[in-house]
């Protein structure tokens, strides 16, 4: 089973295809893009990095957010010079979220621009981080600080990367998936793991077509964000992104219910949906309220006062101004259960395609 998606952005549409062993088809797009040499950046073994079917240089890379920095982007534009690369070749990146932020933004600088095709490997990386034409490195000071907007000319989320990808990791992509649900892609639940990435990537596909540089509707793919970012930090990224927004996701569906919103039905299925998919929806027991409400003061998007995407009788909407004893309510009124059983229940090598 194979499913392509379009990104129609005019001379910068590309296609992102999804499905088993997809990732073969690299050679076929390289040759499409007319291109004679090709940097294949890979955190992968050699095994899983496919031919391109030109010259290639293959550099090995970790994933991990210590190497998206960069540092980093300067070592790999060092050695695309060392091999010739020219603007009319290729860059692929091949890895988890941080190896296609990283090479993305690599490719975006490197003689002002040269295309790039991401092979992501996690399940997180093939339902967002490698689909819309962000890319960014770390600072010291905090999180993606540095990027710019460089869309790839191509995507194969190769679903056969996922077998060997730890469960923890399986767990943060499919909360990604599962605030979906809420912000357009319907129900997924019950579909095959191809249709389920294939309906989260149209969504952003069709998301990022009206907001390519993240100017408003691009908000909506921060459901379950705002609360999601200040648990990661509070709990030392101890939970994985993608638990973190499933958390998030849940108390978005409360918080809405609490400003009227939507009713108490549309509240519970938030945590159906976030329970259907193994996720974690409860507060971790060892996370001080007030300073998540600090940290959600910090968000990118409380431009007024707390912001949230909250569903609601027109669909999710960016909502600004949410009076802070509401979120400090519904906040306390969250199930809460320790750390460890949140996290725990995941055993982290086990496989779950
Ligand atoms: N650019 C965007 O629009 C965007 C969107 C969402 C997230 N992101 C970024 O993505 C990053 C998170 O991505 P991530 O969760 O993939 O993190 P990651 O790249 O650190 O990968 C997570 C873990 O999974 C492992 N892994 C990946 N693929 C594997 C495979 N096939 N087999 C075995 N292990 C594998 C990695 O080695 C790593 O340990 C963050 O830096 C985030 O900022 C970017």
């Amino acid at each position: 089973m194979r499913r392509t998606v379009p990104v129609r952005l005019g001379d910068r549409s590309y296609e992102v295809v999804v499905g088993p062993g997809v990732r073969n088809s690299l050679a076929e797009v390289v040759r499409r893009l007319g291109a004679e040499r090709a940097v294949v950046v890979s955190a992968r073994p050699d095994e899983w990095v496919p031919d391109t079917g030109v010259e290639t240089l293959l550099l090995p890379a970790r994933d991990g957010e210590q190497g998206k920095t960069l540092a980093t982007v300067e070592a790999l534009c060092g050695e695309f010079v060392r091999f010739g690369l020219t603007r009319s070749d290729v860059v692929v990146s091949c890895g988890g979220g941080t190896t296609t932020d990283v090479v993305g933004l690599a490719a975006a600088l490197y003689h002002r621009g040269v295309d790039v095709i991401h092979l992501p490997t996690s399940l997180l990386a093939q339902v967002d981080a490698s689909v819309g034409g962000k890319t960014a490195v770390n600072l010291r000071e905090g999180k993606n600080l540095v990027g710019a907007f460089w869309q790839p000319r191509a995507v194969l989320c190769d679903t056969d990367y996922l077998s060997t990808l730890p469960a923890r990791e399986m767990l943060s992509g499919l909360g990604e998936i599962a605030r979906c649900h809420f912000i357009g892609a319907g129900d997924l639940r019950g579909l095959p793991l191809t249709e389920q990435i294939a309906a989260s990537v149209t969504l952003k596909a069709g998301i990022v077509e009206v907001d390519e540089r993240d100017a408003g509707k691009r908000h909506l793919l921060n459901y379950g964000h705002t609360l999601g970012h200040a648990l990661e930090l509070a709990t030392g990224f101890a939970l994985r992104h993608g638990e973190a927004v499933a958390v998030g996701t849940v108390f978005a569906g409360r918080l809405a219910h609490a400003l009227g919103r939507v009713d108490r039905s549309r509240a519970d299925e938030h945590l159906a949906v976030v329970r259907h998919y193994g996720l974690p929806t409860a507060l971790p027991a060892e996370v001080d309220p007030e300073l998540l409400v600090r940290q959600m003061h910090r968000d990118k998007k409380a431009v007024s006062g707390l912001g949230f995407v909250l569903d609601g009788p027109e669909g999710a909407q960016l909502v600004t101004d949410v009076p802070q004893e509401v979120v400090f309510r519904v906040l306390a009124g969250m199930p809460r259960a320790p750390m460890d059983s949140l996290v725990g229940a995941a055993t982290p090598d086990a496989v779950l395609t």
